[in-house]
């Protein structure tokens, strides 16, 4: 009986499943190693001022999902609940924006910490892989990020997912927006804490899922008739870009986020197929992000992919990935003195780059070959008393189910030269 259980909200990566979540991260991965993008490391945990700042403080985020912790010593940390203020942080840190190649642009993976209701899809701790662009107002980087994105997933072999996209204009045309919507929604028959969000985040109303609440934003200000020229074209420029791409999206008016650094293209990947938690990633541009966390003006673009929803995203379209075996060669001695050889067998193969397991604990014939059916290896080696007496092993084809005599001294090499 297991005394202790994973918190809440939160499950382990076992093998097999496990191998289907790495896959996931290398696929999303593959396609900006290729596109100039360096790996990128931070901390788990940050000031949690760099996120009160950076996020945005009339964000659920920052006010109700965060893991905050007072250090022995009285700093104030947060376990990260996204990547793109850490990332930002340790750019400006290492003052990688001054070496002159402007955008910087990094890639990265790892776990992530909401405090959040759990359901499928919903976690409190998830992994992400994101990029940012750092440093440039392009509207070509804007799409390539998208389009990497599309890659990623189409190489997953994903199609039920749709490319949500939307302008939230910029600090001239926001804010003249944001009062022109203030004054609208003031006028709604809304309830207290809807109320009190017309002050601190009014675009977040737009957002609300509630049937009652949607029926009296028929009429709403649309930011799109606020944007501002320069917001309008460098809208139509990442449009266009996308469309020449061949990528699919819709144009989202309603389209907000929930953290508070965006301004102009922000975007989701929304999957069918997974119900309410259908977000399986998003991102944009925050071009203030820099100078609201102590850095100087730098524009910037980026995106994170859920892992975990894009692999249920997977299961939901009955997608299986085409994992191969990590193991091609598993060794099975029968008795003490075959173990002592095989062993040595199997260490010489791995460092000949031969992928070997071996059979442990002295199973007997039966037990062994069942896990060296299981391991998926496509060849067995068997040796006991008589085989090494003999100067030779068995090796198995298990495909086959061929088998015959190789001379012990010859192993190695017979097996390097077989095909994985
Ligand atoms: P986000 O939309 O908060 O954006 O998260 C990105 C993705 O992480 C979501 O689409 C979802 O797949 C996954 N995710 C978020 N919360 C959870 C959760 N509780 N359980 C499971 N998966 C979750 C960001 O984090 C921004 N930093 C993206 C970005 C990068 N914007 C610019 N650069």
């Amino acid at each position: 009986m297991s005394t202790f259980q994973a918190p809440k909200g939160t499950y382990d990566l076992l093998p097999p499943d496990s191998a289907t979540y790495l896959a996931v991260r290398e696929a999303i991965a593959a396609p900006l190693k290729k596109s100039g993008y360096g790996y990128v490391e931070t901390p788990g945990f940050e000031n949690v001022e760099l996120f009160a700042r950076g996020v945005g403080e009339s964000t659920d985020i920052v006010t109700k999902e965060m893991y905050t912790l007072t250090t022995k010593g009285g700093d104030e940390l947060a376990l990260r609940p996204e990547g793109t203020a850490s990332v930002l942080r340790a750019a400006l840190e290492a003052n990688l924006h001054k070496a002159g190649n402007l955008p910087v642009k990094l890639w990265y993976s790892g776990s992530y910490y909401r405090y959040e209701r759990p359901q499928k899809g919903r976690y409190r701790h998830f992994s992400q892989v994101g990029a940012e662009a750092i440093g440039a107002e392009d509207p070509a980087l804007d799409a390539e990020l998208i389009i990497l994105a599309d890659q990623a997933y189409r190489s997953l072999g994903l199609s039920d997912f749709r490319i949500l996209l939307n302008s939230l204009g910029d600090k001239e045309c926001r804010p003249v927006y944001r009062d022109a919507l203030q004054g609208f929604l003031r006028g709604l028959d809304l309830d207290e804490d809807t109320r009190r969000r017309i002050d601190i985040n009014p675009l977040r109303v737009l957002d609300d899922k509630r049937a009652e609440v949607q029926k009296q934003l028929v009429g709403a200000p649309m930011l799109r008739d606020y944007l501002c020229d320069a917001c309008k074209a460098y809208h139509e420029e990442v449009r266009g870009l996308l469309q020449a791409a061949g990528v699919a999206f819709e144009d989202d008016e309603k389209l907000v986020r929930g953290l508070d650094y965006y301004t102009r293209t922000t975007f989701e990947f929304v999957h069918d197929g997974l119900g309410a938690q259908s977000a399986v990633g998003g991102g944009g541009r925050y071009d203030g992000l820099s100078e609201m966390i102590g850095g100087p003006a730098l524009p910037s673009v980026g995106w994170a992919l859920g892992v975990d929803r894009t692999v249920l995203a997977l299961e939901a379209e009955g997608i299986t990935l085409d994992i191969p075996a990590s193991t091609s060669v598993y060794a099975v001695p029968l008795g003490e003195e075959a173990r002592r050889v095989l062993f040595g067998v199997v260490t010489e193969l791995r460092r000949a780059g031969v992928a070997t397991d071996f059979s442990f604990g002295g199973k007997g014939l039966k037990g062994a070959m069942k896990n060296a059916n299981r391991s998926g290896a496509r060849y067995a080696i068997v040796a006991g008393e008589r085989d090494l007496a003999e100067g030779v092993v068995q090796l198995k084809d298990m495909e086959s189910g061929e088998q015959e005599p190789v001379a012990l001294d010859a192993i190695v090499a017979t097996l390097q030269a077989k095909p994985a």
